[in-house]
């Protein structure tokens, strides 16, 4: 995503607590404290301007939901859209995704969504893709057990890598297909990634995947 200086944006950020966390600090979140209930909880790391996270929140109130995303300038997009029209079920939280086990309780969250990663197609950027084996050492610690992580992308490299990143992890791959808008694939809501690439006539690659228990 491209990334512009927004002016004021970080002051917009800091003056809605109600609405978006802005993490400087990685204090701990309590999700009973945020929302007022124990719903479950299922977040998106690398939102950008929230597109899929609203609308997803929109037809779910029984599920609570956290969007979440590291820079300033891109969060505050989101931020614009959830100030016309709050969701009590919704909130934003900006923050890199490696500091999520300071953030979060281990086994809390009962979903993870990564759509259209940031692909870093250089080697030695590896380690920054959103399916790295820590990211997923990270995910096996924020998710409740048997949980699923939903990952979709239109970059054939990273979709790849990350099932060999998943298999190597010792996840199992529950749901995959190599066209999900021809697949049987019931109620996927288009990202503004998505929206744009398969406009551009790019195919969606999209699987799910839960880690295995240990014996
Ligand atoms: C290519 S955009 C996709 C946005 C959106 N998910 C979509 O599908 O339209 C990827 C987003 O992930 C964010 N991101 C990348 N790495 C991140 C990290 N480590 N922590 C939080 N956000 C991250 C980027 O800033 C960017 O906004």
């Amino acid at each position: 995503m491209r990334m512009r200086y927004v002016e004021g944006a970080t002051e917009l950020i800091n003056s809605k607590p109600e609405l978006i966390i802005n993490n400087l600090d990685n204090s701990p979140i309590d999700f009973l404290e945020v929302f007022k209930n124990d719903l479950p909880v299922h977040i998106e790391i690398g939102m950008g301007k929230g597109k899929f996270i609203y609308a997803l929140a929109s037809e779910n109130p029984n599920i609570n939901y956290i969007g979440i995303e590291r820079f300033d300038s891109i969060i505050v997009k989101a931020l614009n859209k959830v100030m016309e029209k709050p969701l009590k079920n919704l909130m934003l939280l900006r923050t890199d995704a490696q500091d999520l086990d300071k953030i979060f309780k281990r086994e809390s969250v009962d979903r993870i969504y990564l759509n259209f990663s940031d692909p870093w197609p250089k080697p030695r950027h590896t380690k920054r893709r959103l399916t790295f084996k820590t990211f997923l050492k990270l995910y096996q610690y924020l998710l409740i057990k048997k949980s699923e992580i939903h990952f979709k992308t239109d970059n054939l490299d990273l979709f790849d890598f990350s099932i060999e990143e998943m298999n190597n992890y010792s996840m199992n791959i529950t749901y995959l297909t190599r066209d999900l808008h021809n697949s049987d694939f019931v109620g996927n809501l288009m990202t503004e990634f998505e929206e744009k690439f398969s406009k551009r006539g790019n195919v969606i690659y999209k699987l799910t995947a839960v880690f295995k228990e240990k014996k």
